[in-house]
């Protein structure tokens, strides 16, 4: 490897989707806190946040009546009542100036007729406690996340905020419970770099991609967690995982909520809506990990639509009944979607869908100003935070509402710039070990001198086929048993593998061995947690204990990596505003 070069910032963000830039916007506004640095495996606006297409949640009432406290007991309910529900109520207060804030920065939000934010229906989100769905969407046609990125990577740049391209996260610093910057190798050169900072936060976003079939793009390999998992910080959570209703079939190229918020409609393989016999008051605009099981039952009864014998079945969303206008309007992207990938008019013909892996739900613990939790006490790392799909404040409980990624990277992302910004301007940045890059040299010199034959791929192959066939939609107990050794055997082949490219420039061989790395210790991590979790709740929905326990599971999972295995413990869910009821909808 090439030698380490040495840089110094009052604070370090490490990813830069929208969590990342806009801790990043606020660490480097308030004066004194203007040496922000952000570092990004990409190019900031090829970040995933880019892919959430459908809107960003908020309470603003702009076509029917809403309110902030609608908002939160959706969230509390639709996360299955395993959300904090302090966290749910900030998240729906703060919502509304986060949204008017990224307005006033200049995002170009889809309007209403008198120029008011558009608003659309999403799953899950109701007017008074569950009557009916609300219009608390807002959206740029279909290109939200987008427009996010681009609005938010503007204004950092406006505000000297140094950007660090295709440099891969490989350590962070912590000694005790402080944390002193991060090193990153790169991708250009091979070079490792040693970032000293008085705060540093992970925002590298999910990992999806440790699933056959997912809407997450290649680069999200969960850097962040993984590093962090085995620097000895406990991951909360990690059991839920979320499968979006609509992917395109094959593919899991995500197909917005947006289209059934606009009133497009599932249909199986006979032309059912069969969302009436599931959810009768939400239908197609129940939460995901309902309809998800829902296409899944159809299609394991026989009632899915038949595709050829390589593919699995598969369910139909119906958009025809819309109009060429209105989809062309408000959904462009799907339209175009749809005509590349499947040679289909959504126009004229429903998109053949199956539900694809989509979010991860847990991540690195954090209190409620993005700083990372270090035991079940709650006690804190000094200097240490998290943002974003990457961190679990916890605000989703054990099943995201449709919209909320965006509202909880842009609110929980201001907060925690906010207080980094305060913590640099309080604390002297000390002194580095002059052996900062030395675990980090470790890891890549090892890698770079593996010589077996075993190959990457094909690890990377079984990983993917246990997660999605074991720890996907449905679980069961024997199944995941079996799993959690399978996946602690690829762990250990990992350290076999040999890199084939003995070059510095670009070494995709070495990165991807890296992320899959990362991406096998988190597998490994969330089929562990799942095999613990003795009920069904959210997201999770084990076939051997079908009902939600709440005498012995409304509680947060904390995993940590230890000596090669996972051990558990638990902390309690905040319940203060509303009573955990059985969830109907
Ligand atoms: O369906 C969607 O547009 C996805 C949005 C989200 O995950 O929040």
């Amino acid at each position: 490897m090439g030698s380490s070069l040495k840089h110094e910032f009052d604070a370090v963000i490490v990813g830069s989707g929208g969590a990342g830039l806009y801790t990043a916007l606020e660490a480097s506004r308030v004066p004194g806190a203007n040496r922000t640095a952000v570092i990004s495996k990409l190019l900031p606006i090829r970040s995933h946040t880019g892919a959430a297409q459908g809107g960003i949640g908020a309470a603003l009432g702009n076509i029917e009546e809403d309110k902030p406290e609608w908002h939160a007991f959706d969230t509390v309910k639709g996360g299955d009542y395993l959300t904090d529900q302090q966290a749910a109520a900030i998240l729906a207060e703060e919502a509304v100036q986060a949204v008017y804030d990224l307005e006033n920065r200049g995002l170009p939000f889809s309007r209403t007729p008198e120029g008011k934010i558009d608003q659309r229906r999403f799953g899950g989100h109701t007017r008074n406690f569950g009557e009916a769905p609300v219009r608390r969407a807002c959206y740029a046609a279909d290109r939200t996340g987008h427009m996010i990125l681009q609005t938010l990577y503007q204004q950092c740049i406006k505000n000297n905020v140094s950007f660090f391209d295709e440099f891969h996260l490989v350590d962070v610093l912590i000694e005790g419970c402080k944390c002193m910057g991060v090193v990153a190798l790169e991708l250009a050169t091979g070079a490792l770099h040693v970032f000293h900072a008085k705060a540093v936060l992970i925002a590298t976003g999910g990992f999806g991609r440790m699933f056959r079939t997912t809407s997450n793009a290649y680069a999200n390999t969960g850097d962040g967690p993984a590093v962090l998992a085995r620097r000895g910080v406990p991951l909360e959570d990690m059991e839920f995982f979320q499968f979006h209703p609509t992917g395109i079939r094959g593919m899991g190229i995500l197909i917005t909520e947006g289209v059934r918020g606009e009133g497009g409609i599932l249909r199986n393989g006979k032309g059912e809506r069969f969302m009436e016999q599931y959810a009768p008051t939400l239908l197609d605009l129940a939460p995901r990990d309902m309809i998800a099981r829902a296409i899944a039952t159809e299609i394991r009864s026989g009632r899915g639509a038949i595709g050829d014998p390589e593919q699995d079945d598969y369910v139909h969303l119906d958009a025809t009944h819309l109009g060429r206008d209105m989809l062309n309007k408000k959904l462009p992207d799907i339209c175009d979607f749809c005509r590349t990938y499947l040679s289909l008019d959504p126009v004229d013909k429903p998109i053949p869908v199956q539900p694809t892996a989509h979010y991860a739900m847990g991540g690195i613990p954090t209190d409620l100003n993005g700083r990372v939790i270090a035991d079940v006490e709650g006690g804190v790392y000094e200097g240490l935070y998290a943002a974003g799909e990457c961190a679990c404040v916890s605000v989703h409980g054990a099943n995201r509402l449709g919209t909320n990624s965006l509202v909880d990277l842009i609110v929980f992302g201001r907060r925690a710039g906010r207080h980094m910004s305060e913590f640099v301007n309080q604390v002297d940045i000390g002194i580095i070990p002059a052996d900062a890059e030395d675990r980090a040299r470790d890891i890549l010199d090892k890698l770079s001198n593996q010589r077996s034959d075993e190959r990457a791929e094909k690890i990377r192959a079984s990983m993917k086929t246990i997660m999605m066939d074991v720890v996907g939609i449905y679980r069961s107990g024997d199944e995941m048993a079996k799993a959690v050794r399978q996946l602690q055997s690829l762990r250990q082949a990992t350290e076999q593998v040999r890199v084939g490219d003995t070059g510095k420039a670009y070494n995709t061989d070495l990165l991807e061995l890296l992320e899959l790395q990362n991406l096998l210790d988190l597998a490994f991590i969330t089929a562990a947690c799942a095999h613990n979790r003795k009920e069904s709740r959210g997201a999770h929905a084990r076939e051997d204990f079908s009902e939600r326990d709440d005498g012995k599971y409304l509680k947060h999972t904390l995993a940590w990596l230890e000596d090669g295995n996972v051990r558990l413990d638990y902390k309690p869910v905040d319940l203060s505003i509303w009573e955990p009821k059985p969830r109907k909808y």
